[in-house]
This record gives structure tokens, C-alpha cells and sequence, in this order.
């Protein structure tokens, strides 16, 4: 996992946000499904781009996919009060890497092994759903009991405006992840105010 700090510049931020703004605005935020991984988002995917724009998915294209390309851009729009449960991409529709600008306000993202039930303590119990890969229970760190959590089964990373990350492999496979609800956002102790964020996220193909 790698976050690279001021990928874009405040102008390139203002004009990803200028293209996308206008067709985000006629959606709505989503917060029927409290099942879902995903709670008061919108989002759309964009194949087509104003050249000013291409540049800065071209700079992703080089320095998160080796050049390869970059089939899917998927623009998520998550409302102040929106959450990103713990999950892991489908394998089915995503290959090894996941890379995400983050435009409009920094968030934490926590990951969260998915095989902790593997180095649990005999004393520490885990429901046996939690167990089955293909459950959701597998990728819901709140059923796991609290002390794995403390015991270093994961990892909270600050996601600032205007950054990019770069998930793959391990980070991508072996982790959930995450973004926290604005009352959970904070970062080594501190707060970290999360207001509505739009990521530009870039995927490769199986
Ligand atoms: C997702 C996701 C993270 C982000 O859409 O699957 O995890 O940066 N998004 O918005
Ligand atoms: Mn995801």
C-alpha cells in the first residue's frame, strides 16, 4: 500500500471536480441498504475525459499501473455522513491493483487482515460465519472481537485531499478496507474532520 502525498495540484483537483460535479449533481445519495459496502455514496464510470483531465489519469496510468491499462475509472461520491464498510474488491471484476485519488476533504482508511482468524489466541473466539471466505462475515472487522484490533491486525492510513493510493497484491487480496465514518475519522489520536469526498478510483482487469 502506498499513499503518495499531492499527486495533483489544487487546480488539477478543481478541474476533475468540475467534470464530474455536473453529473453528480443529478444523482442522489444512496443510503437505503445498510447491507451494502457502501452508505450515502453516488457514482458513476467515465471512459471519456477532458484532455486537461487525461493528463493527470495518464500520470495514475504510469505510476500505479507500470503503463498497462486502466480499463475501469470509477468516481465515487460519499456524502459527509457516508461510510465504506469493510470489504475486498470482487476478484471477478478486479485484478491486482486499486489506486484512488481522493479530491475535496482527507479521510482515514483502515485495513484490516482478513486471515486474522488465522493468528487468533485460543482465548479469542470468532463466530464460525466469520470463518467461510465467501461470507460477509469475513470482510465485517466489527464482528471481529476487539482485541485483534488491538493487536495489530490493521492498520489505519491518513488519506489527504489530493493524494494518491496505490493498493495491490497483499494490501488488495489479504486486507479489508475501509473508509471511516466522520465520528470514527481520526489518525495517530487526532481528529480528522471527513466532509464529502470524491475519489477517482482506477482498477486493472482479473
Ligand atoms: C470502492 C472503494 C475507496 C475509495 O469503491 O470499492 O473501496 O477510495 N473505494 O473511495
Ligand atoms: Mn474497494
Amino acid at each position: 500500500m502506498r499513499i503518495i502525498p499531492d499527486f495533483i495540484t489544487e487546480a488539477e483537483e478543481q478541474q476533475l471536480h468540475e467534470e464530474v460535479e455536473p453529473y453528480m449533481n443529478r444523482l442522489r445519495y444512496e443510503f437505503d441498504h445498510w447491507d451494502d459496502a457502501i452508505h450515502g455514496f453516488r457514482e458513476t464510470e467515465r471512459k471519456k475525459w477532458y484532455p486537461h483531465n487525461r493528463d493527470v489519469l495518464e500520470r495514475v496510468r504510469q505510476v500505479a499501473f507500470d503503463g498497462a491499462i486502466m480499463p475501469y475509472i470509477h468516481v465515487l461520491d460519499l456524502a459527509a455522513d457516508g461510510v465504506i464498510k469493510p470489504h475486498v474488491d470482487s476478484t471477478r471484476y478486479c485484478g491486482t491493483t486499486i489506486s484512488g485519488i481522493s479530491l475535496l476533504s482527507d479521510s482515514v482508511m483502515r485495513l484490516v487482515r482478513t486471515d486474522a482468524q488465522k493468528y487468533q489466541q485460543p482465548s479469542i473466539e470468532i463466530s464460525t460465519e466469520a470463518k467461510s471466505p465467501d461470507s460477509d462475515a469475513v470482510y465485517g472487522h466489527r464482528r471481529f472481537p476487539e482485541a485483534l484490533l488491538e493487536d495489530g491486525f490493521y492498520a489505519d492510513l491518513l488519506l489527504p485531499r489530493r493524494s494518491l493510493y496505490i493498493m495491490c497484491h497483499t494490501a488488495r487480496y489479504n486486507f479489508t478496507h475501509e473508509i471511516l465514518a466522520k465520528e470514527q475519522s481520526a489518525f495517530l489520536g487526532a481528529p480528522i474532520p471527513k466532509a464529502r469526498r470524491i475519489s477517482i478510483i482506477c482498477r486493472n482487469d482479473p
